[in-house]
């Protein structure tokens, strides 16, 4: 499958606001994080089988210091403090991706700022079709 794309903005927000005063995101908006630690967005993901997926975050920071996210999946954190450094401005944006084990059916994929300035700005989390860990038979 070709995988699919979640906007931030129509996900669930605890400290963080939607806006949309920078160039450059998808969808109508992005999440500004709170500048404090412990801000989250959460997604609600849907796989339709169960096995590790890339789970790509698209982001902007225009600072120069890291905004570190936690990234957990179904409520266990499965990647700490994943580094979400400058892109210089809050016009331009990159893509990190995470590798994470998802179950079948529904996930909750929830971005945690780690970090007293908060996350980055956060435009969509996109979900890849999942990784074959089998070697192929012949
Ligand atoms: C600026 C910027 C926001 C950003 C914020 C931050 O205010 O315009 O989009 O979220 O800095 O530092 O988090």
């Amino acid at each position: 499958s070709p995988g699919a794309d979640y906007q931030a903005e129509n996900a669930t927000i605890v400290g963080g606001v939607v806006e949309a005063n920078h160039t450059g995101y998808t969808g109508t908006g992005f999440v500004n994080y709170d500048n404090a630690a412990g801000g989250y967005v959460e997604f609600t993901v849907n796989a339709a089988v169960a096995g590790n997926h890339a789970l790509a975050v698209r982001y902007s920071n225009g600072t120069t210091t890291d905004r570190p996210l936690d990234v957990s999946v179904n409520g266990s954190v499965v990647a700490p403090a994943v580094s979400f450094p400058s892109t210089t401005t809050w016009d331009t944006w990159a893509t990190r991706t995470v590798n994470a084990a998802l179950t079948a059916g529904a996930n909750t994929v929830r971005l945690t700022g780690s970090s007293a300035a908060g996350g980055p700005n956060l435009d969509k989390l996109g979900v890849a079709a999942p990784t074959d860990t089998e070697s192929p038979t012949v």
